[in-house]
């Protein structure tokens, strides 16, 4: 699957919006994701009011160019719909891949922007959004048409990381 080889993370976006029919594309993407037990736990924010934008912006140092991404994805996870608690973050890094790669299929280009990662910028991103407690945010992705980057390969592959029937 050639996505999987040219997905890069494009932090550049023109100013240019993207069309409804790619967004609702990008989050059923995200719905296709297997998830433990088919908990399915997600729920998103879509943001691309430009004040809105900002604030994400503010949440992390690392999360700077949300401002200027075209559409930035809230993911959260929902510890109502949670049958395998220990699972939620690995349901929901699977639906984030799903929106990174669906993004490069669209001609898009976009970022993880880590959530869950810092206790600090869970905080901020659940006081911005106003979150109830068992809405636990996961990670925002910011997305537009790539600017001064584009979607390409480079070569990942070591093989010496791969075992073949047993470690040694
Ligand atoms: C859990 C996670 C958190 C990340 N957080 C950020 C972030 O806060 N800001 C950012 O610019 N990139 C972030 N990234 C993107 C990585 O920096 C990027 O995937 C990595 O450098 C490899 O580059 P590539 O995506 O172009 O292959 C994150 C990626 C992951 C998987």
């Amino acid at each position: 699957m050639n996505e999987i080889f040219t997905r890069r993370s494009i932090r550049k976006f023109k100013a240019q919006n993207v069309e409804p029919e790619k967004i609702d594309k990008l989050l059923r993407a995200a719905m296709q994701a297997p998830s433990a037990a088919n908990q399915q736990p997600w729920e998103f924010i879509v943001v691309q009011d430009k004040e809105k934008l900002a604030q994400i912006a503010e949440t992390s140092p690392y999360a700077k160019l949300a401002a200027n991404s075209a559409v930035t994805f809230v993911l959260l996870a929902n510890d109502k719909e949670l049958k395998v608690p220990t699972a939620w973050e690995q349901d929901m890094s699977a639906a984030t891949q799903n929106i990174l790669l669906e993004a490069v299929h669209l001609g898009l280009g976009g970022v993880w922007l880590g959530v869950a990662t810092s206790n600090a910028v869970a905080e901020n991103v659940s006081r911005l959004f106003e979150l109830p407690a068992h809405i636990r945010p996961f990670a925002l992705i910011s997305i537009g048409y790539p600017d001064e980057q584009q979607n390409e390969f480079v070569d990942r592959y070591k093989a010496d990381r791969v075992h073949y029937e047993n470690w040694k």
